[in-house]
């Protein structure tokens, strides 16, 4: 047995395991070699400070001798994801494509899609696996340098790049990279596609531009919608209280710092010296003693002292949330309903690293909605219903703006939207279900480390912290949910209330002409009492809520009807997604949107909670499905 024993290189684990990285059936694998560059290449643009402008294409690709075959029956293809990033440089280049484990966003805490330096490795090592052929890239650093162009693989057992060729070519793009990789897979739409990964994409990032040619030659471009860059995140230092004792014991032997006090107020945030100083003396530890001498019982009675000191949470400006309002005007481009709302929490933290959850919802159905897309011929893919067959309601995840598409059931953001009290808010919900109901949630973190449950990252781990947050996210939602549903039925009851009234309103104004021989002004008086009727309903609030004061076709409005919780007026335009506008200050900003005739002026007050309800004539979305 002894002489069995060998070292496994990483790259060898992942091929047997590729299952863990995503790679376990071919359109799941297709969807992850996208997923993969496109994260990559919004990184790189962001932490540049460029607006991204992305380009996905995949095209199939015949096997052998035979002919191209059609999108829908092809087994291979060739996925290229061109970006207008800051180019990476040219010794870096084959590490970074072909070996795992190797990236500049591990070892530090700062917000990204990325973090464990092995997606696009990975990405290209499954390519390899199942077609045989390299990663091709093209990446120009700047105007003054040449394009580098690279054709590499992997050394499984090794886990070091093979550089097949290396060259200058002419490129037409001053600066950016290009990602070329063939893959075994199988592109098919609908749920938990490379198509809906594009779209949710989308949603949460209305700042990126993206051209996606799809397999069957159409071109679809999802445009910028907001035109600056969200605050680029700081990075952060560990916090204390999310140090375990044995990376503490590891950062006192490998430390540059002289004494164990400028250890812990440099290496750490929210430590300033004389808490430092403090915490050396509350152990009995000398706080000019080397960082290295401290081992054994003292060093875990400092940890032990340390973590039972009272320290202020880590900062949050290295995290950027997307904010209500962006999430909102998603929201609003993408999904058809009647009410829409968005809340994003204050930042909290989980072993020591700060995160804040976001949650939106929209609700309802337009009535043009109800032709139905014809039966399906493909097998479903995990997550995807038919659509129309279930009345449930479908959450959308997101992790620092990525959607996650698979291993919903296992996630914490839908263990918690299970677990919140839908039937509180006037919704049905079945024991253990879905609410149901024609409802999209949108739940979204944004944190320095986002706990994966595995390094597909598809799911989140259940934290106690982050749990509770997305459940006070969700209540939130739900509550608003719940008053405009009720603000609505009673509406209704109102206006059933009004046709009756005015079913007599004739009779009324019959018999009173012939009391006084025919000689009442009977117009006038219908009129009044018309109008007394209509204020003894609600008036003009009691159609605002039905959606019955636009002038469009069937009665149908092309207005925004506003609640009395929430953002009056327009609807909302996409905002700065800042961590400052988490303190609710800012106004309701404008957008291109008819308002509505009646609709009120923005109160400053409502702004707090962004809460719309919009109803209109008809929606770009609406037409597409
Ligand atoms: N399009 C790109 N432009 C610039 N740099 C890139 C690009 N793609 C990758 N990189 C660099 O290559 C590194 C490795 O990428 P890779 O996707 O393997 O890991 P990661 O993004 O760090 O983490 P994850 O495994 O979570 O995706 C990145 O950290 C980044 O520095
Ligand atoms: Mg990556």
């Amino acid at each position: 047995m002894g002489a069995r024993q060998r070292e496994i290189s990483v790259s060898e684990f992942f091929t047997k395991n590729r299952h863990l990285l995503g790679f376990d059936n071919p359109r799941k694998a297709l969807l992850t070699c996208v997923k993969e560059a496109v994260d990559n290449a919004l990184d790189a643009c962001e932490e540049a400070g460029i607006l991204p402008e992305v380009t996905v294409q995949l095209e199939a690709v015949a096997v052998g001798a035979a002919a191209v075959p059609a999108a829908s029956q092809a087994t291979r293809f060739r996925i290229t994801v061109t970006d207008n990033g800051p180019g990476i440089v040219r010794q870096q280049i084959p590490r970074v494509f072909a070996k795992l484990l190797y990236g500049s966003k591990f070892h530090r805490l700062r917000m990204s899609r990325g973090q464990q330096g092995i997606g696009i490795s990975a990405a290209g090592m499954y390519g390899q696996l199942t077609t045989g052929k390299p990663v091709k890239i093209i990446s120009r650093t700047g105007s003054r340098a040449a394009a580098q162009y690279f054709a590499v693989q992997i050394d499984t057992k090794k886990n070091e790049p093979l550089v097949l060729e290396n060259k200058t070519v002419e490129w037409d793009r001053p600066q950016g990279t290009q990602v070329a990789i063939e893959v075994e897979g199988r592109y098919q739409k609908g749920r938990a596609s490379v198509d809906e990964y594009l779209e949710q994409t989308s949603i949460a990032n209305p700042h990126v531009r993206l051209i996606y040619r799809t397999p069957e030659g159409e071109t679809k471009d999802y445009p910028r919608a907001y035109h600056e860059l969200p605050p680029s995140p700081k990075e952060i230092k560990p916090h204390p209280y999310g140090i375990e004792f044995g990376m503490f014991l590891k950062m006192l032997q490998e430390s540059k710092s002289q004494t164990v006090s400028s250890l812990l107020s440099s290496d750490f945030c929210r430590v300033p010296p004389a808490l430092a100083d403090e915490m050396c003396k509350a152990a009995k530890v000398s706080p000019r003693a080397k960082p290295r001498d401290i081992r054994g019982a003292v060093a875990e009675t400092l940890y032990q002292t340390i973590q039972a000191t009272k320290i202020m949470a880590p900062p949050t400006n290295c995290l950027s949330p997307i904010g209500e309002k962006a999430i909102l005007s998603g929201l609003y481009k993408q999904i058809k309903g009647e009410f829409y709302t968005a809340v994003s929490r204050p930042p909290s933290v989980y072993r020591g690293n700060p995160f804040i959850i976001e949650a939106g919802l929209a609700f309802g159905k337009a009535p043009d909605s109800v032709a139905k897309p014809e039966k399906q011929s493909m097998p479903l893919a995990e997550g995807e219903h038919e659509e129309g067959d279930s009345e449930l309601a479908r959450v959308i995840r997101y992790a620092n703006r990525v959607p996650l598409l698979y291993q919903q059931s296992s996630c914490a953001t839908f263990k918690a939207v299970l677990a919140t009290t839908w039937r509180n808010y006037g919704i049905t919900q079945s024991r253990g279900a879905l609410p149901a109901g024609p409802m999209v949630i949108f739940v979204h973190i944004a944190s320095v480390w986002v706990p994966f449950t595995s390094e597909s990252k598809e799911a989140i781990a259940e934290y106690d912290e982050i749990h509770k947050e997305i459940t006070l996210a969700l209540r939130e939602c739900g509550r608003r949910l719940g008053l405009f549903l009720r603000r609505r039925e009673r509406a209704a009851s109102e206006f059933r209330r009004r046709n009756i009234f005015e079913l007599y309103i004739e009779e009324v104004v019959a018999a009173c002409n012939s009391l006084k021989g025919g000689k009442l002004p009977t117009e006038k008086l219908k009129a009044q009492l018309q109008k007394i009727a209509s204020s003894r309903t609600g008036g003009i609030k009691t159609d605002e809520t039905l959606g019955k004061t636009g002038a469009g076709p069937e009665g149908l409005p092309h207005s925004i009807i506003v609640t009395a919780e929430g953002i009056e007026g327009e609807a909302p335009a996409i905002a700065v997604p800042a961590v400052a506008e988490v303190s609710e200050k800012q106004p309701p900003a404008k957008q291109n949107r008819k308002p509505a005739a009646k609709a009120k002026p923005a109160k400053k007050k409502s702004s707090k909670s962004a809460t719309v309800s919009i109803a209109r004539k008809a929606h770009p979305a609406r037409k597409k499905k």
